[in-house]
């Protein structure tokens, strides 16, 4: 296992390396694309798949393809999910979004590419290329499922959007726990894991990515649950992703330091 500095270090490396450059033609795409995936997001989703590789013995380079892809996938929905169409926000990430700065039109476009250029990544991968573009594209269109059912809310009795109850773990499945088993699984796979070890990883992430979502509800103070229900199901969940990586043959520290950074995190 190396530094979070050194992880964070080959992410950042390889998105550089895979979008285009800021004038290449047309640079209003070019330069959305880029801000939109910039600096200030936490990585976390690039950062498991490449532990995830070392969790089954490969090498985290190995994953950084992968990585890479999983991370511009993820930043194609935030551009999409703050579209005026959808949640209409104006900052991300304490800037502001791609479409209040470049226009709609790019904003849409811009997430359009970066979820093209995402498959065109992953497909970088060293070995089981065919695997990983699978498992990028079934969560994308989970993903996709996920954001569909969390846009129907109802108004609560004090004003406030709230899932249904009985759409709750649909949504936290696919809208936050699907990136992460991509994650996951492709990093697996690309350091070339065998079955029983990716199906481990899956389990890692699903679990991992519901104790994400449920700590992102206590950030945001949008918990369908009280405080003390909301916390006990992210420890729940946290404790099952940890218990899921005793399976792994290859050093699972890094998994583990994700998965415990998760609790209580400020952003
Ligand atoms: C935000 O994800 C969307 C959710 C699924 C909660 P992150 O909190 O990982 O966003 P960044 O990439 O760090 O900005
Ligand atoms: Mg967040």
């Amino acid at each position: 296992m190396r530094t979070r500095e050194e992880y964070l270090s080959i992410v950042e490396s390889t998105l550089d390396e895979v979008l285009p450059k800021e004038d290449e033609r047309p640079a209003a795409l070019s330069a959305a694309m880029r801000w939109a995936v910039g600096t200030g997001g936490k990585r976390i989703r690039p950062m498991i798949c490449l532990a995830a590789a070392e969790a089954v013995g490969g090498r985290a380079e190995d994953a950084r393809y992968p990585a890479a892809a999983v991370e511009l996938l993820h930043n194609y929905t935030l551009v999409h999910d703050d579209l005026p169409a959808m949640d209409g926000d104006e900052i991300r990430r304490g800037k502001a979004s791609v479409w209040a700065r470049f226009g709609e039109a790019n904003g849409i476009l811009a997430g359009d590419a970066l979820q093209a250029l995402a498959f065109a990544t992953a497909a970088r991968a060293p070995r089981n290329v065919p695997g990983i573009v699978a498992a990028l594209g079934r969560r994308g269109v989970g993903v996709v499922a996920g954001q569909v059912e969390d846009l129907v809310r109802e108004t609560s009795a004090n004003g406030a959007k709230v899932l249904p109850a009985d759409t709750v773990d649909f949504v936290y499945e696919h809208k936050t726990a699907d990136l992460f088993m991509a994650a996951a699984t492709m990093g697996g796979l690309a350091g070339g894991g065998d079955a029983e070890s990716v199906e481990a990883l899956r389990r890692f992430a699903l679990n991992l990515g519901l104790a994400f979502q449920y700590e992102d509800d206590l950030l945001d103070g949008d918990s369908p649950w009280g405080r003390g229900e909301t916390e006990r199901r992210a420890a729940d969940s946290t404790n099952a992703a940890v218990s899921a990586l005793a399976e792994l043959k290859g050093g699972a520290e890094f998994l583990r330091e994700i998965a415990r950074s998760l609790i209580g995190r400020k952003t």
